[in-house]
């Protein structure tokens, strides 16, 4: 069983005194419950024992025990002899009153329905599949025909690709999962953006990777001199990378960057791993982009995925790195999975040769989301910052003050699941940020935003007290 040490816990309740309002315990209870509901304390983790949670806090016994009878009464930890407490979510029949699900509205996730079209494509892949049946299905590469549509998709976008090139997955998140796997051994550096893709940050982790962070702002890009000074003083076995609409903030790096990333990156051995789920989802009218691999060659392992353009229900990504590094992901990937859905596969080959089109459609929904959003802020929230967001299903919106951890857990109260900004970095930053999607329908984005600010509106009730310390930890 993981446990989790007293240290890094308080690191990630970074600020929690600063939920102001009521007892101090009750804070505490409050901040731990959001974590483990957004995941960053994962389920069956055991928490530390707590004379030391409340030495590493500074607070007194009694403090953290009421803490955590508050966390057992609501079922988000349970206490088992000789193991002690132990992350859980409550038994549904636990909760007092449970929310119907159809009316809670999700933000935690950013993704689109499905196009419309999906259903026909379906269809005719079921056509084709009869073609398939003799064959045993166990195929870690996938099948040729989709393969092909990939490389040749590649090829079109300027980095001529080969089908053995290409590895077809169970969506991107398995792509990283796999790559992380075959990559990264125990305690090797891996270089990530902060903020980024919370399941990356897992993936890597459970690879045994050490993260090095490099940030990225909304403002600025890339933090150039901490990528370069990462990258020559760790070495880093991999770097886990989104230069094209990369997330949370839809930033994309300037190619004289990429150029001196690439070239860093091969004088210390490091492979670089770009997720391009969302390369070609920008907004700002620029041209699409090449794939970031053109300028790395055999360096660079690329990832993709359908889920954010045609839907995340299909579960169809890929990989596209040399063949000696595909063949060493197939050697491991037998050991959790024989292979990817034919159908699945046969649906996107249908689709792939619609795919600008597809996406075309998406890139003027999220505008209007996006757009829509910026007004709805403005309107409802006027001291939050919406930068400009060139790209992407998402803002990475400013809040004016460390409050993303409060906003999150009083947003629940008001019928909207949101993942407080940490979630989106390593070791607690971000209580200024809310990561907010705008890819969902007006009548949805509407509600959200409404029951954003009624829950901005519950704790500005409740002044926040900031302590200078606690200031210049989350600044
Ligand atoms: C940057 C990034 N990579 C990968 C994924 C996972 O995508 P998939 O649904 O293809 O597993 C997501 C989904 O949110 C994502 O945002």
């Amino acid at each position: 069983m993981a446990t989790l040490s007293a240290r890094s816990l308080a690191t990630f309740l970074t600020g929690w005194r600063l939920s102001g309002a009521g007892a101090a315990y009750q804070s505490l209870a409050d901040r731990v419950r959001l974590l483990v509901l957004d995941g960053r304390i994962p389920l069956g983790t055991r928490l530390p024992a707590e004379r030391e949670l409340a030495a590493a806090l500074g607070v007194s016994r009694t403090t953290v025990s009421s803490a955590y009878a508050a966390l057992r009464d609501s079922g988000h930890i349970e206490s088992l002899r000789g193991s002690g407490s132990v992350a859980r979510l409550p038994h549904p029949s636990a909760t007092s009153a449970p929310e119907p699900a159809d009316d809670l509205l999700d933000f935690s996730k950013a993704t689109l329905p499905a196009i419309p079209g999906v259903a026909a494509y379906a269809e005719r892949a079921v056509v084709k599949l009869p073609a398939f049946v003799g064959e045993s299905g166990y195929d870690p590469y996938g099948v040729l025909a989709l393969r092909e549509q990939i490389a040749a998709r590649y090829t079109r976008r300027g980095l001529p690709t080969s089908p053995d090139e290409v590895m077809v997955t169970i969506g991107a998140q398995h792509a990283i999962s796999l790559v992380a796997r075959a990559f990264v051994a125990r305690g090797d550096r891996v270089l990530v953006e902060s903020p980024s893709y919370p399941h990356a940050f897992e993936a890597l982790r459970n690879a045994g990777g050490r993260l090095v962070q490099v940030a990225v702002t909304s403002e600025d890009g890339w933090d150039e001199t901490a990528l370069q000074q990462a990258l020559q003083r760790t070495s880093p076995s991999l770097g886990y990378l989104m230069p094209d609409t990369h997330n949370p903030t839809g930033r994309r790096m300037p190619h004289d960057q990429r150029e001196r990333l690439v070239a860093t990156a091969a004088r210390q051995g490091t492979r670089l791993v770009v997720d391009e789920t969302m390369s070609e989802m920008q907004l700002d009218g620029s041209s699409a982009p090449t794939p970031f691999a053109t300028l790395g060659g055999d360096l660079v392992i690329t990832i993709g995925s359908v889920g954010k353009s045609v839907w995340g229900g299909l579960r169809i990504g890929w990989i596209r790195a040399n063949r000696d590094d595909l063949q060493r992901i197939a050697r491991i990937r037998f050991a959790n999975d024989l292979g990817t859905p034919v159908l699945d596969q046969l649906i996107v080959a249908e689709l792939m040769p619609d795919m600008d089109g597809i996406l075309a459609g998406r890139r003027t929904q999220l505008r209007e989301g996006r757009d829509l959003l910026a007004a709805l802020l403005r309107r409802r929230l006027p001291t939050w910052r919406m930068p400009e967001v060139p790209g992407g299903l998402t803002a990475w919106v400013n809040l004016g003050a460390p409050i993303s951890s409060q906003v999150a857990l009083a947003a629940r109260s008001e019928g909207l699941v949101i993942a407080a900004g940490p979630r989106f970095g390593i070791d607690g930053v971000f209580e200024r940020f809310l990561r907010i999607p705008f890819s969902y329908p007006p009548e949805e984005l509407e509600r959200g935003v409404d029951a954003l600010a009624r829950a901005y509106a519950a704790i500005s009730r409740n002044p926040i007290a900031l302590g200078a310390e606690e200031l210049a930890q989350i600044a």
